[in-house]
C-alpha cells in the first residue's frame, strides 16, 4: 500500500493548537504537498454529528465509559472514511487530536482503565497509528480558567480545573513513553518560535520525501 503521512496534534484545552495547525497546513502546501486537515471527534458526517452530542452540555449525565466508546466510534468512522484513504493516495493527514486524547482525557482525566480504552481503540484505529504527534506543552491556567466559566465553554472545557491538570500531567507521561513518536513542544514561547520548532521536525520527517 502506497504509504502517506499522519500527523497527530495533541494538548490540553487552550493549548494553542489550532493556530499551529493552520501554519503547519500552510507550511506543508507551500512546498507542494497534498495535505488533508481532519479533527477529532469530527471530521466525517457521523463524526461530527457525535461530537456534537459529546460537547453539548445538556449530555452532562453522560458515564465516562460511553463517553469513551463515542470518541472511539468517531474515531472509527474518520479511519475509515478520511484517514486510510487520504495515507493510501499518499497525503499528509494532519489531525486535530487522536488516540493519545483518549488516553488523556478518558485515562488519565477520568481515571478508566488503560488497557480497556487500548483494547476498544484497537478496532477504532484498525492498525492505524501517526507517525507523529505534536503535544502543544502548556500547563493549563488563566486562559483555560476563563473559557470554562464562559458561555461558549463546552461539555469537556467546563471540566474543574483539577481534571485538566491530570490530562495535561497525562500528556506529558504519554510522552516520556513514546518519545519516538511524541514530540512534546514547550507552547509557553511565541507563536513564531513554537512554529519554528515544528517546522524543523516538518522538514525531519519530510525529507527526501520518504513517505
Ligand atoms: P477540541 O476542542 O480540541 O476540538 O476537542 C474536543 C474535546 O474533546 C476536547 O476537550 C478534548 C476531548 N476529547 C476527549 O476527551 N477524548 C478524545 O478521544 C478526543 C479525541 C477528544
Amino acid at each position: 500500500m502506497k504509504r502517506g503521512l499522519f500527523i497527530s496534534v495533541e494538548g490540553t484545552d487552550g493549548s494553542g493548537k489550532t493556530t499551529q495547525i493552520e501554519l503547519m497546513e500552510k507550511y506543508l502546501r507551500t512546498k507542494g504537498y497534498d495535505i488533508v486537515l481532519t479533527r477529532e471527534p469530527g471530521g466525517t458526517n457521523i463524526g461530527e454529528r457525535i461530537r456534537s452530542i459529546l460537547l453539548d452540555t445538556s449530555s452532562a449525565e453522560m458515564t465516562y465509559t460511553a463517553e469513551m466508546l463515542l470518541y472511539a466510534a468517531a474515531r472509527a468512522q474518520l479511519v475509515s472514511q478520511v484517514i486510510k484513504p487520504s495515507l493510501k493516495a499518499g497525503k499528509i493527514v494532519i489531525c486535530d487530536r487522536f488516540i493519545d486524547s483518549s488516553y488523556a482525557y478518558q485515562g488519565f482525566g477520568r481515571g478508566l482503565d488503560m488497557e480497556e480504552i487500548a483494547q476498544v481503540n484497537r478496532s477504532a484505529i484498525d492498525g492505524i497509528m501517526p507517525d507523529i504527534t505534536f503535544f502543544f506543552d502548556i500547563s493549563p491556567g488563566d486562559a483555560l480558567a476563563r473559557r470554562m466559566a464562559s458561555a461558549e465553554a463546552d461539555r469537556i472545557e467546563k471540566e474543574k480545573l483539577d481534571f485538566h491538570m491530570r490530562v495535561y500531567s497525562g500528556y506529558k507521561k504519554l510522552a516520556l513513553l513514546y518519545p519516538e513518536r511524541i514530540k512534546p513542544i514547550d507552547s509557553n514561547r511565541s507563536i513564531e518560535e513554537v512554529h519554528k520548532e515544528v517546522c524543523g521536525y516538518l522538514d525531519q520527517i519530510t525529507q527526501g520525501g520518504a513517505f
